[in-house]
């Protein structure tokens, strides 16, 4: 496959956290499926390689929702007059209970991974259901369409439906066996250990998992102190633990083993932020879920303040949209409600602040991703504006900008992920 073109276009990418590099009529390299840099004027070397001519169109990097539920795609919008734990019981599971049936979950994946596909997200990291065979169609779908991600065959052996929920063999077992499966399968989809939450899991369960991930050096996501209900049930569940983030720790499963990203972190003790930072936890932020779910507002001032790697996120269906360039906003809109209702000393974000999570925060997780700068993966996007009218003269940044409040994510035209087009 031609890894090695030029991209000519309206250039705008995050370098640095708050700041943005615009570069009108400008050429953007691709060498190898990695970015070999951004040119006023093309050097010599390049000029035989072949033009994508995107004159007057925006391009900018790919993005990372590093926190989303697949087989929550299918109620996206629906039910969403609940809080979490009700939300979990009346939907969430009896919906994730149905890719148990194999040909149910292809007709779903197919229809995600193809929205997935032409939506603003080049690399994702993803919550499958229990379910072995599922979570591998999912996989081989991913990799057919050309996206990158990880993917996780979901844990759950207690506090669970019986019609969706493992034994603690059972689930270490399934893990195993579909690790074995598509370790190594693929180039750019992988799997990740995914214990739901500490409620789903039994201490059996979470030190088998920690074990797994440690001696196989994987990737693990899971979700942390998202809501006042469940933090409470964690605490009577895990009565020896020091919080909610300890009662992963103790299993290897925070950030000791490998790459751990956690979604929500909203109400987070001094201690247990100091503890993300210094294990490298990613918060997966996603506000839009916590608007729609009741779950509050993330102090991402205060986690960014302190060092946290953090990164935007969907949550689908806890979020209602894939739509990232909503992700960016929502994420700005909500940290100006918590600067004023609930803490006046958190900043509120700005757009450059939040399109850098968006690219190169998420994109931390996968490696050198999300910028344009020499030696990134070679994710981009090709923005048309032109159909959200404006008889007003605009810089780049503000086109950016405009875009994504306007939330047009239809306006995205060509888009490649690792070097390959995939439309
Ligand atoms: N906590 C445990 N499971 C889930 C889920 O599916 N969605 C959200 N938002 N939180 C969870
Ligand atoms: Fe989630």
């Amino acid at each position: 496959m031609e890894k090695n073109f030029v991209i000519l276009g309206d250039i705008c990418y995050a370098k640095e956290f708050g700041k943005l590099e615009c570069s009108g009529g400008s050429y953007l390299v691709c060498e190898n499926g990695k970015v070999k840099g951004v040119f006023k004027e093309l050097p010599g070397q390049y000029r035989s390689l072949k033009l994508y001519d995107y004159s007057g169109k925006l391009v900018c990097p790919g993005m990372s929702d590093i926190h989303l539920h697949a087989p929550q795609y299918a109620y996206r919008g629906l039910g969403m007059d609940l809080e979490l734990l009700d939300w979990l019981d009346t939907i969430t599971f009896p919906q994730e209970s149905k890719y148990a049936d194999a040909e149910y979950a292809k007709k779903a994946y197919d229809v995600f991974v193809e929205d997935l596909k032409h939506s603003a997200t080049s690399r994702a990291v993803v919550f499958a259901t229990i379910h072995k065979e599922a979570t591998e169609y999912l996989m081989e779908a991913f990799d057919r369409e050309g996206m990158a991600g990880y993917i996780g065959k979901v844990n759950m052996d207690r506090n669970s439906p019986v019609f969706y929920c493992e034994t603690t063999e059972g689930s270490a077992k399934t893990t195993l066996e579909w690790l074995d499966d598509v370790t190594g399968r693929y180039e750019n989809v992988h799997p990740i250990i995914t214990p739901r939450f500490v409620p789903s899991c039994t201490d059996d369960l979470m030190k088998e998992l920690g074990r797994i991930a440690s001696e196989r050096a994987l990737p693990v996501q899971s979700h942390l102190s998202e809501n006042l209900s469940e933090i409470d049930w964690v605490h009577e569940l895990a009565p020896d633990s020091k919080g909610y983030a300890d009662a992963y720790d103790r299993f290897g499963l925070f950030g000791s083993s490998g790459k751990t990203v956690m979604a929500h972190c909203i109400h987070m003790r001094e201690d247990e932020i100091e503890l993300m930072k210094k294990r490298g936890v990613f918060v997966a932020h996603s506000p839009q879920s916590n608007e729609n779910l009741r779950s509050g507002i993330a102090p991402m001032r205060k986690l960014l303040d302190h060092g946290v790697k953090c990164g935007l996120a969907s949550d689908v269906a806890g979020g209602s949209t894939i739509n990232m360039f909503k992700a960016i906003t929502d994420c700005i809109q909500v940290s100006k409600l918590r600067w004023r209702l609930v803490d006046d000393t958190e900043r509120a974000l700005t757009f450059p602040e939040a399109f850098y999570l968006a690219t190169v925060g998420g994109g931390e997780f996968f490696g050198k991703v999300g910028s344009f700068e020499e030696g990134y993966e070679f994710d981009a996007l090709v923005i048309d504006d032109s159909s959200a009218r404006t008889i007003l003269e605009l810089d780049i940044q503000q086109r950016l900008e405009r875009i994504m409040y306007l939330g047009h994510a239809g306006s995205i035209i060509s888009k490649w992920v690792a070097g390959r087009k995939l439309f």
